[in-house]
């Protein structure tokens, strides 16, 4: 039987994926395909923050993928519409109100930390008012 000799076969797999190296964990080459994947992004819930009031110790669901109707928190719709996102398990120390991110982009998640200025530009409903 004829085997593509590796080097051949790393020229073939290189073309394929536009010249990009990509590796995988012990060092060898990788399928095209398995480099070229985009990684999981949760769509806007909001263009502004979910003024919610939380108490000490309980323990909450953060939706972190955008897709959930009960926003900010998790209804389990990542499970269909963003499997490779899962939701923030946090258990504020305080009680008391605070602003959980809806555009899903704060680098401080579950909390607002003013992403969704950043954004502006891309389509999203306002949050509901409570
Ligand atoms: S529904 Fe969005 S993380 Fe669960």
């Amino acid at each position: 039987m004829l085997r593509p000799r590796p080097a051949a076969l790393v020229s073939l797999m290189r073309a394929a994926g536009g010249g990009r190296r990509c590796r995988d964990p012990s060092g060898g080459p990788r399928l095209p395909s398995l480099c070229s994947a985009p990684p999981a992004q949760p769509v806007i819930a909001a263009k502004e923050p979910f003024l919610v009031e939380l108490q000490a110790g309980k323990s909450y669901s953060w939706c972190a993928c955008g897709h959930s109707k009960r926003q900010p928190f998790c209804d389990g719709a990542h499970r269909t519409e963003a499997p490779a996102l899962s939701p923030l398990r946090f258990s504020p120390a305080r009680a008391g109100a605070a602003l959980l991110c809806g555009c899903k982009r704060t680098r401080s998640p579950p909390y607002c930390d003013g992403s969704h200025r950043e954004n502006a530009g891309q389509a999203a409903p306002p949050a509901p008012r409570a």
